[in-house]
């Protein structure tokens, strides 16, 4: 670490994050890229500023953005080994213990699997990371990084067997869908209602409309029918 060992005086460096995710991310091709932190990155901040968020917790926020995917399953062989690489970054950035904390805290358990079960309760930050996050897989950029998965994973767009109904998925159902459309009723139309943040909420509803829209003339154009 270098600089200033005074309290609170020096910030974590978010570049050797940055550098850090590009390593990590730079090549992925299931939705999991740079370009989803940025925009998960940008609209973060203004959430968190609506939410009257210190410039230091705008600092972790970004942080725990930047890392949060990392240690995906879907992104690393080995969660464990992930996980100890974003400890040793996050030392090398010079973040205090307590930012540590507040970061493998929002990153471990901000998952839509890790809560089907029993909703894990974040902190403030970790609650706009999770709502950014969420809204990123909604919406018009929803629809796209859906089609964009499927299609890396081999799957069909659609088929002829009835949604997924959401109620009944739990954390050994989920993700054995292999239709893309099934994956919309099974996770991204519930999104909307977990959302934490009252900017989250207004802006998932919208999304939410519009991918319904989008699946309602889908529907029609498989059909026949428009
Ligand atoms: P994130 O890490 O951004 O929370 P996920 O890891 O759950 O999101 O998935 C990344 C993107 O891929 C999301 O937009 C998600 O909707 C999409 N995705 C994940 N699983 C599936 C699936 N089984 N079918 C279609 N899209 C999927
Ligand atoms: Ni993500």
């Amino acid at each position: 670490m270098k600089g200033a060992e005074g309290k609170g005086e020096k910030q974590m460096e978010l570049t050797i994050l940055y550098d850090f995710v590009e390593r990590k991310l730079g090549d992925d091709v299931t939705g999991h890229d740079l370009n989803h932190i940025k925009r998960v990155e940008n609209l973060a901040v203004r959430i968190a500023e609506q939410e009257k968020r210190t410039p230091e917790e705008i600092t972790i926020i970004r942080a725990a953005v930047l890392l949060h995917d990392v240690i995906d399953e879907k992104v690393t062989d080995s969660v464990a080994k992930a996980k100890q690489e974003v400890m040793d970054i996050l030392e090398e950035s010079g973040a205090t213990p307590d930012e540590v904390a507040v970061i493998q805290d929002t990153i471990e358990n901000m998952s839509y699997s890790k809560n089907l079960k029993q909703k894990h309760k974040l902190t403030k930050i970790g609650e706009i990371v999770q709502d950014t996050d969420r809204l990123d897989a909604i919406g018009a950029i929803g629809v796209a990084r859906a089609f964009y998965y499927g299609g890396s994973k081999g799957h069909e767009m659609y088929d002829d067997t009835e949604p997924t109904v959401a109620d009944q998925v739990d954390e050994s159902s989920y993700r054995k869908s292999t239709n893309v459309v099934n994956h919309f009723y099974e996770k991204l139309l519930r999104l909307e209602e977990s959302m934490n943040t009252l900017e989250g909420k207004r802006i998932a509803k919208s999304r939410t409309e519009f991918m319904q829209s989008f699946l309602a003339q889908l529907d029609a154009e498989i059909k026949g029918e428009a």
